[in-house]
This record gives structure tokens, sequence and C-alpha cells, in this order.
């Protein structure tokens, strides 16, 4: 990290613990704008789709993202990516760390479905496609489709998964949970990870999900951050900073029935915080 990044990095955490001077909250302001300039200056990516980059552009941007994870820290890649609506270069470096860091407990959540051979599956949310690439190893025969409304992530899990969509198993579609371009009841499993949060409006985007499963369909949503005593205030902090939704276990059996889900079963991994609910569509 350089010397600024780790500077700021300082301040926030003294800012935790204790009220910043007005020098130092003038200096912090300085630090972030400084680091924000540089993070937008390198931010060439999403001018024009991936497929029409020459090599030049494809080795500059691959620089570039390394250059990030070099100079920032996790929280810098993080904030500059937007995990909300993941943007440009930044938010590649941010959708390529997720791949890794989700891995273990989108790996555990998984192995509470039973997939049988031929099942169609759908992640909303997908990012940069690991969980979808996941999924193609658990699945035989399996077909698969992402949707994100992030135009980064789309990018990312195609190019993530350029095997699967060759072979004509992966389909990936840049629209919102709200009105997702499939027909009634063409899932057998839907997956979701660490996205709900930002979802506009759970309750009718529940619906949209509930419509798009077949009946007997199974539903799993994944997420490392749900409303429980002891939350850190690191984690509160960025639910505040992303105004991420947070329900309680009740909050999320409140929806799911509602949403006419059957055989709702929560999933918490102790001493890690995640969370995975499971339920089937009566
Ligand atoms: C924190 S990232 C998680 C990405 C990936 N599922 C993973 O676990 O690494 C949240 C993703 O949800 C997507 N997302 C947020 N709101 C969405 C919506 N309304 N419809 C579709 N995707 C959405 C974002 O664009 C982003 O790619």
């Amino acid at each position: 990290m350089n010397k600024k990044a780790s500077k700021l990095k300082k301040l926030k955490h003294k800012q935790k613990r204790q009220a910043l001077t007005d020098q130092e909250k003038k200096e912090k302001q300085a630090l972030r704008s400084h680091l924000q300039k540089q993070i937008d200056a390198l931010n060439f990516g999403n001018l024009k789709p991936e497929e029409d980059y020459t090599e030049a552009e494809r080795q500059h941007v691959a620089d570039l993202t390394e250059k990030l994870r070099r100079e920032y820290s996790e929280q810098q890649i993080t904030e500059a990516g937007r995990p909300n609506h993941p943007t440009g270069d930044a938010g590649r470096a941010m959708l390529e760390r997720m791949n890794d860091s989700h891995g273990p407990m989108t790996q555990w959540a998984l192995s509470h479905l039973q997939f049988n051979k031929g099942d169609r599956v759908l992640d909303i949310g997908c990012g940069g496609g690991a969980c979808l690439a996941r999924l193609s190893t658990m699945v035989e025969n399996g077909s698969f489709a992402g949707i994100d409304y992030a135009k980064t992530s789309v990018e990312a899990t195609q190019q993530f998964n350029q095997a699967l969509i060759d072979a004509g198993k992966l389909e990936v579609f840049e629209a919102s949970v709200s009105d997702m371009p499939f027909k009634d009841d063409e899932f057998d499993k839907i997956v979701t990870v660490e996205s709900y949060y930002f979802w506009p409006d759970f309750e009718t985007d529940m619906q949209e999900v509930y419509r798009v499963l077949k009946s007997g369909g199974h539903f799993l949503l994944i997420a490392e951050v749900y409303d429980h005593e002891g939350l850190p205030q690191s984690v509160l902090d960025n639910i505040k900073a992303y105004d991420m939704r947070n329900l309680n276990l009740d909050g999320f059996v409140d929806v799911f029935e509602k949403t006419g889900f059957a055989d709702i079963a929560i999933h918490v991994k102790p001493g890690k915080r995640w969370i995975a609910v499971e339920s089937v569509k009566a």
C-alpha cells in the first residue's frame, strides 16, 4: 500500500475509536479525494466492451488491475469498485477479489442443495462469475444462467466462464432481479450470493424470483451479513455506507412466507456469520 493510502487507513481506524481533530478531518478528506482521483484516472475500462479491446488495451487493463491490487487496501478496492453496482477497472479488481473471498462461504452454502442431473440453475447478481463456475462442477449435464444489472459484472462473468459459454451451457444477461428475461417456471434451482442487500424492493423482487422458479424448485439466498447481536462496527459501517438491507432471521422468514415459499430452512455457520436461507416453491 502506498504512504497516502496507509495514512488514510490509520485515520479511519482512529476515527472508529475517537473523534478526529479538525486538522485530521481535513487531511482525511484531502487523502480520500487524492486517492479517488488516482483511481478515476485509471478508469478507462468500461468505455467500450471488453471483446473490442486491442491486445495492448487488454494488457493495459491487466496492468492497472495489478497496480490497484498492489497499491490499495481491500477496503479501498471495495469502495472504489462499488459492490452495489461494480463499475470499471476498480469494479473488475473488486469482483476478482470477491471471486476468491466469497468462495468458502459459497461452497458451504451450496452444499445444502441437492442437485439433479440436467438441472437448470440461475445465479442472480452473478458478479465475477465464480459461483456459476462452481455450480457447473456440481450439476451433471446442467444448464446455467447468470443475471446482473451491472455491465462490468456481466462482462466479468462472461470472461471467467468463456468455456461454459462456448460449450452452450451458460448464458449471462444484463438485467435486474426486478424484471428478469425468463419465462415462468424456468429454473430447478436459483441462488443468489451477497446480492439481496441491494435489490430495490425485496418483497416484489422475491415474487419475480418465485415466478421464474419451477414448482418444487429450490431457492437459496446466501449472505455473510445478517442482523444479529454483536455485528462488528466495521460491518455496521459498511451497511450504512452502502445502504445495505440487513434482515434478521424473522425478517427472512416473514418475506419468504409472504412470497409463498414453503419448507424454509435457515442455515447459519457458527463463528462465521454466514447465512443460507433455503426454500421450496410450493
Ligand atoms: C457484492 S456483489 C456479489 C457478487 C457475486 N454474487 C459474489 O458473491 O461474488 C453484488 C452483485 O449483485 C449485483 N446486483 C445488485 N443489485 C442487483 C439487482 N437489482 N439486479 C441484479 N443484480 C444486482 C451487483 O451488480 C453485484 O454484481
